[in-house]
């Protein structure tokens, strides 16, 4: 039997405690390790949850996440991961495949989230993303909250 969590519910618990956890912390890579690893381990059907940094002008490499190893190295003109820094916007795609351009990582993805994180001059520093193996699995409410969350954490920050 498949259990569905409800995401509206432990949402509300998850980001106090990750604010709680990074109170004071100033360092985006240790902000970074905290929200993958509470996120990830949270939320059944996140499959994977990381960073990608801005390293260089238009490209992101890896930063901290959880889940199998992922692509080292995205420009911001490939994949999810690369409009979102690029657009400087949400990417919510229920249906990779239908995303073109998509940078299958993991076969088993089937939707996922992409965030793009500014400190408090908006600067990009980098994006989150989530991939789920279950289509539809994101929605704007999720994306709205993680959005905030990451705005707070990441006021003060600078790579
Ligand atoms: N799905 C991403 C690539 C990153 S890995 O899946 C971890 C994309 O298309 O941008």
């Amino acid at each position: 039997m498949i259990m569905t969590q409800d995401i509206s519910i432990i949402y509300p618990n998850l980001i106090a405690r990750i604010h709680a956890l990074c109170k004071g912390e100033e360092d985006p890579i240790t902000i970074m390790a905290t929200v993958s690893a509470e996120l990830f381990h949270a939320v059944d059907g996140y499959d994977w949850v990381g960073f990608y940094l801005v390293v260089a002008p238009n490209l992101l490499k890896t930063g901290p996440y959880q889940g199998g190893h992922g692509c080292l190295v995205i420009p911001f003109d490939r994949g999810v991961c690369g409009a979102a820094a690029r657009q400087r916007a949400i990417q919510l795609v229920d249906d990779v495949d239908l995303f073109e351009g998509h940078i299958a990582c993991s076969s088993s993805t089937k939707s996922e989230l992409v965030i793009p994180c500014f400190n408090q001059s908006d600067h990009l520093l980098g994006i989150l993303d989530i991939d789920s193996d279950q289509p539809n699995f994101f929605t704007w409410e999720d994306a709205d909250q993680l959005d905030q969350m990451l705005r707070q954490l990441f006021q003060n920050a600078s790579l």
